[in-house]
């Protein structure tokens, strides 16, 4: 198995590009399967989630052709009318998109349940309620939700919980609904406005998205586009949070700073410089930071995508800060990682305290999911001597290259391979 093996330390400098946007491209690409004509994805991450829904359309007969690393022609009109089973689609939260894609296109879905990361319970009953309100039946067998209708009808649908992935799931199949349909407690992340751009893009008549209304003009039939994806805002915040934390200096390109904003406002809040241009934000940080209180909420307030990387920033700070997780219910199960390298930091609830220490010093640790994961990296860069970080499968779901730009940095990272030798660590140097 594959671990990195990281020598802390070193303030990160310079200058990298952030890839297209994860939970963009995965509603996009299910979603290209809607016409049956040729689509063209451009600025697609090359990362394992992605992989693994290209590898699901795919397996019920979709044409999916790279033309380079980050652009995908596919081609949904050879799809067959059979369950979406493959067992990769099982292991991303992203596979669900198929539900709204296929069940808009032939009225008839059945995709294997997907699990995704374990940050808490994470129901689907939004979903189910959205397709429902279409006229869909739906329901669960043998691990699998099938989703069937002898036709879709536009209907006025009132999210209990802001969530993104039933916003999403409704939008697709609502678009090809016959009438109207509005969303009223919508998700308004910028994932949801690319998704619906690139379903105007084909044809679809969406307008709200952004704003917690969206209206879907349901249309007969989708047509090629040829579109480029969004880039990724936690990418670039968790880059903006490692400059922070090693008190570095670098200027992330490709981003769009209006996605950022809360995450810019906080790192001015505790003493970064914040430099923005009209695609790129430079984070610097000469001294140590302050301390400050922060509760994740949906866009555009502060991401739970972020919340572990501003937790390992805060608790290098000075003085006391509070985070409160108020999307997931467990998402603060890499804390005793952190605790191991030195962190003070003390849960309760949705809540940690973080008093501040002065510096963490390296270990072994263990990466429980992928944002996670991506913040016990920025902990170990931060840290005084080597760390090793193991279960990187879960941090490479979502982050492109991510030890070779942490190298082109300047970052002491190595991806070590202690399978290649029985009893013996193998190390290769990447970037
Ligand atoms: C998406 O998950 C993202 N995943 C997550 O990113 C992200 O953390 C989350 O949105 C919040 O921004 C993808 O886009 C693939 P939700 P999703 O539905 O759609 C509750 C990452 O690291 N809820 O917005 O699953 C739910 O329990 C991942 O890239 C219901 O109660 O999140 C949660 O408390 C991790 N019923 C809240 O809503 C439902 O039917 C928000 O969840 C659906 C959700």
């Amino acid at each position: 198995m594959e671990y990195y093996a990281i020598r802390g330390g070193i303030p990160l400098s310079g200058e990298i590009d952030i890839a297209g946007a994860k939970n963009a491209a995965l509603p996009i690409l299910a979603s290209a399967i809607m016409t049956n004509d040729t689509v063209i994805v451009e600025n697609v991450p090359d990362v394992s989630d992605i992989r693994a829904i290209l590898s699901a359309i795919s397996s019920i007969g979709g044409h999916v052709e790279a033309v380079d690393r980050h652009t995908y022609k596919i081609n949904g009109s050879p799809i067959k009318d059979e369950p979406v089973t493959d067992e990769l689609v099982q292991k991303i939260r992203g596979s669900y998109y198929l539900i709204g894609a296929l069940l808009g296109k032939y009225h008839h879905a059945e995709v294997v349940l997907p699990k995704g990361c374990a940050i808490g319970l994470r129901p689907i009953d939004q979903h189910v309620k959205g397709f429902r309100a279409l006229g869909a039946d739906i329901r669960i067998a043998h691990g699998m939700i099938i989703a069937e209708a002898k036709e879709l009808t536009g209907s006025h649908i009132y999210l209990d919980v802001v969530s993104v992935g039933a916003t999403i799931n409704i939008m697709m199949a609502a678009a090809l609904a016959k009438g109207n349909t509005t969303i009223e407690n919508a998700a308004k992340e910028p994932h949801v406005v690319d998704l619906a751009n690139f379903l105007n893009s084909m044809g679809a008549r969406i307008r709200g998205a952004g704003t917690d209304v969206i209206r879907i003009r349901g249309v007969q039939s989708l047509h090629s586009t040829e579109y480029s994806i969004i880039p990724d805002q936690i990418e670039a915040g968790t880059y903006m949070f490692a400059a922070a934390a090693t008190r570095g200096d670098v200027t992330i390109r490709n981003v769009i700073p209006k996605h950022l904003e809360s995450l810019t406002s906080k790192l001015k809040e505790v003493g970064c410089q914040v430099e923005e241009s009209d695609d790129a934000v430079r984070v610097a940080a000469t001294r140590r930071l302050s301390n400050t209180h922060v509760k994740t909420l949906p866009y555009p307030g502060f991401p739970t995508d972020m919340q572990p990387q501003i937790t390992v920033l805060l608790g290098l700070a000075n003085g006391t800060s509070i985070v409160t997780e108020s999307i997931f219910e467990s998402r603060f199960k890499y804390v005793d990682e952190l605790t191991r390298m030195g962190a003070q930091i003390k849960v309760e609830g949705n809540t940690a305290i973080i008093d501040g220490v002065d510096h963490f010093t390296g270990t072994r640790i263990i990466a429980p999911d992928l944002r996670a994961g991506a913040a016990l990296v920025i902990a170990a860069l931060a840290a005084e001597g080597r760390s090793d970080i193991h279960d990187i499968r879960y941090i490479e779901r979502g982050y492109e290259d991510f030890p070779e730009k942490l190298r082109a940095l300047g970052a002491d990272i190595r991806r070590v391979d202690d399978d290649d030798a029985p009893g013996r660590a193998v190390i290769r140097r990447v970037g």
